[in-house]
């Protein structure tokens, strides 16, 4: 049995944000049909195609444990089923642009109506206000929820980051809405509606850089390398390169074979508790006594100074050797890891978070599974569905026979089907 075993998800979503929501539903146990436009689908399919003919990565790593339906939902017959398969849901979540829905005729009233005790779960670029309007991407919902002005180094432009904090970061935190929604369902019997605006999603992973923002009216960040660099700050919170974002100082140093591979580095950081340790390891024993040195309020005018000197230190060891040297110290650090280590990485393997799919149209192909891990509920990864792969199963389901199967094809409503 799964943690969502009996839960029905009308999954409505495209592109990224809505279906990572729903492929973690999809994981966690829920029944997740996605209702997808006839012929075309969700535009993902055909996006960035590596290998012609066959739905992209892009969408297969999207949309696993899921079932596909083929359905107008402009059509008049395909209203109609539409209307069938929200009586029957639990959860409905959807991530078109602002309005479409209502066009459609499956506002929240509507739905609400058809069944009370639904879920109904949006994502949109913004909340309600002056840009409530807006269709957005990823790169905008980055930008305007406060990540890219905070990304980057203090000479250079604001930067995006490749974790999709605005497309996936919404889908996360929209499906902690649902399960919510559903938690409190079990004791009022009815649903609810769950927004999530992407540029809030973003703005709530980029906290610490509002906390800096207030911090800003006492004095200067002194963890911030602008300090030690002497270089005044301005009215809002900066770029700060690759300096932590915590109470305990870090960077990326360069580590063995830097100057032919773009990842040989590693974070490292300076915890206070541990300064001692990484004296010793550095060669730098007097520093743990030192004047200026000894403790952390005195240091933090010296970082780039005590960083080059570690740096000195990890450019001898590979990053991976700089992890078994400062492990047992107890020093945290992060050997930076490629993406193609990390896709041969075995451990990831055994773990579930790295799996092999297979496909009927593309073959083997790697996909990072679900993260997250329920002892009692473990999630086993099921290819995505090809257009329309279940749409007589689904039309079935909800007790339509052949011959209402060929009546709603022939109104146009789900493609060519015909069932004998
Ligand atoms: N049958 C009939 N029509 C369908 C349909 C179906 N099964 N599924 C979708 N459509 C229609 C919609 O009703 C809409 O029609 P309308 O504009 O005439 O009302 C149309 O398809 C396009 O939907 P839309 O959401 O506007 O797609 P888009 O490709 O123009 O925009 C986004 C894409 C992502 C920019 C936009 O959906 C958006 O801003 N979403 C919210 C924020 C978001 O999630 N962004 C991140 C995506 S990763």
């Amino acid at each position: 049995m799964k943690a969502l075993d009996g839960i029905k998800v009308l999954d409505f979503t495209h592109v990224q944000s809505g279906p990572t929501c729903t492929q973690l539903l999809g994981w966690f146990g829920a029944d997740v049909i996605k209702v997808e436009r006839p012929h075309v689908g969700d535009a993902t399919r055909k996006q960035l195609v590596d290998k012609p003919g066959a739905d992209s990565l892009y969408f297969t790593m999207l949309n696993h444990n899921k079932r596909s339906i083929e359905l107008d939902s402009k059509n008049a017959t395909g209203k109609a089923v539409l209307t069938r398969l929200i009586e029957e849901s639990d959860v409905l979540v959807e991530n078109f642009a602002p309005g479409a829905l209502d066009r459609m005729g499956f506002g929240w009233e509507a739905v609400h109506e058809i069944n009370p005790r639904l879920i109904m779960a949006s994502i949109k670029g913004f909340g309600a206000g002056k840009y409530a309007d807006c269709k957005v991407y990823e790169n905008v919902a980055q930008c305007t929820g406060g990540s890219a002005s905070t990304t980057g180094f203090l000479d250079g432009p604001p930067l995006v980051t490749g974790a999709q904090i605005g497309d996936s970061g919404a889908g996360l935190h929209l499906c902690l809405g649902i399960v919510t929604a559903l938690f409190q369902r079990e004791k009022t019997g009815k649903g609810q509606r769950v927004s999530v605006a992407m540029q809030d999603a973003v703005l709530n992973l980029v906290r610490v850089k509002m906390r800096d923002q207030q911090r800003l009216a006492v004095g200067a960040l002194k963890e911030y390398s602008q300090h030690g660099a002497g270089i005044p700050f301005g009215d809002t919170t900066p770029r700060a390169g690759n300096d932590s974002g915590g109470g305990q100082p870090g960077k990326i140093l360069k580590c063995k074979g830097w100057e032919d591979d773009p990842n040989a580095y590693t974070y490292f950081i300076i915890q206070e508790a541990v300064w001692g340790n990484v004296c010793d390891l550095i060669g730098e024993a007097a520093w743990k006594t030192a004047k200026g040195y000894a403790t952390l309020p005195e240091r933090l005018d010296k970082l780039d100074e005590i960083f080059a000197r570690i740096e000195e230190w990890t450019q001898t060891k590979t990053k991976f050797e700089v992890l078994e040297a400062c492990n047992p110290l107890d020093i945290p650090v992060g050997p930076i890891l490629s993406m193609k280590e990390l896709a041969e990485d075995e451990a990831l393997y055994a773990t579930g978070t790295m799996v092999e799919v297979d496909h009927p149209e593309r073959g083997a192909y790697l996909s990072v599974g679900c993260p997250i891990k329920l002892s009692a509920s473990p999630a086993e990864v099921v290819r995505a569905p090809l257009l329309g792969e279940h749409t007589e199963e689904i039309l079935r389901d909800l007790g339509y026979s052949n011959e209402d199967i060929n009546k709603i094809s022939a109104s146009g409503a789900i493609g060519e089907k015909s069932c004998v």
